[in-house]
């Protein structure tokens, strides 16, 4: 069965500078390497979870995805755009996204990368109106319109959490067959939550678990289940510990199956560190992917799956050659 796969949220394009501190304020400091790519968490996990598909098609015939952003850009014929599309060139990007016609300039985050503590600060900035739920309806229809599958599935970034929460109600209320995913990552957002509770499944970060005053992802997911829909996914991914998750099949504590894996470490050569920018936006590809084209694998194979995806990530800069690296038979 074919499936499109929308996912919703901001595009940025990166500017990475490795050092081998983070700076004090006010000092002057020597970058080891400068980089400039496309980011943002949904194209991230676009650019990953294409690779995948690409791989598992040539295996599996029945695994076919399609791939849409949802997303505001700035002017299509912008030079910005057209990096932004070459960066994702097996996602439709014309059917949902909406084009300010009067910006030149995508959303921009500058990153310092400090290999003392592998720690990523990122300032970012955003000229670009942020999206209503009326065009995020409109992009929506048109993506349903357009794409010829069976079944669709919208993963939210959740950055505007007042027009995430809209437009996943008009999915329920207009599409109720689509399947949704959210991201609850930074806990100032916490509007989320009430997102996360329609969701097919939500993936939680550490910082939001700890900052609703948990200790561990198991005892944090937990206390989620009865507030979610039956047949919801929970996934709470807690850094170098690894990730947890849980199938609510009622909506009753009792009848949940959970899983849990540890962090994934290669087992051979003494790898470093190179680069954990998207890690957290590769694991909800290799989530994404498993539960859309691996339907046949268990809940703690889906979860092994996205964690060394992730794991495999932070070795390398960039996102190039991960699905290459990754079993999928
Ligand atoms: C990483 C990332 C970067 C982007 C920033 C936006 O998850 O998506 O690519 O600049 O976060 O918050």
């Amino acid at each position: 069965m074919a499936i499109g796969i929308v996912c919703i949220g901001a595009v940025y394009i990166d500017t990475i500078l490795s050092v081998p501190k983070f700076p004090n304020e006010d000092e002057k400091l020597r970058a080891t390497s400068h980089t400039r790519r496309r980011g943002g968490n949904c194209t991230n996990t676009l650019e990953v979870l294409s690779q995948l598909v690409e791989q598992s098609e040539q295996t599996f015939e029945e695994a076919r995805a399609h791939l849409y952003l949802l997303s505001v850009l700035p002017a299509r014929q912008s030079t910005d755009v057209q990096f932004i599309s070459q960066s994702i060139p097996d996602t439709n990007i014309d059917s949902g996204c909406i084009f300010r016609e009067g910006f030149e300039n995508a959303a921009s985050s500058y990153i310092i990368r400090s290999a003392a503590n592998n720690s990523r600060t990122i300032v970012s900035h955003n000229s670009l109106p942020e999206m209503t739920t009326q065009e995020f309806i409109d992009g929506a229809s048109a993506i349903r319109g357009q794409s010829k599958v069976e079944q669709h599935w919208f993963h939210f970034e959740g950055r505007i959490p007042v027009v995430t929460e809209a437009s996943v109600r008009w999915l329920s209320g207009n599409f109720p067959t689509a399947k949704i995913s959210v991201e609850c990552e930074k806990p100032e957002r916490d509007y989320m939550v009430h997102v996360s509770r329609e969701a097919d499944v939500a993936f939680f970060s550490r910082i939001w678990a700890e900052a609703n005053s948990y200790n561990d992802p198991r005892t944090f997911l937990g206390d989620q289940i009865e507030y979610m829909k039956p047949g919801a996914i929970l996934v709470c991914t807690w850094g170098a510990a690894g990730a947890t998750c849980v199938y609510n099949k009622t909506g009753r504590r009792e009848d949940s199956e959970w899983a849990n894996t540890t962090a994934w470490k290669p087992t051979t050569e003494s790898v470093e560190v190179v680069d954990t920018i998207g890690a957290g936006d590769t694991f909800i590809a290799g989530f994404l992917y498993a539960l859309n084209c691996q339907g046949q694998w268990t809940l703690q194979r889906k979860l092994e799956f996205a964690n060394e995806l992730a794991g495999r990530k932070v070795l390398q800069s960039g996102f190039g050659g991960l699905a290459e690296r990754m079993s999928l038979s």
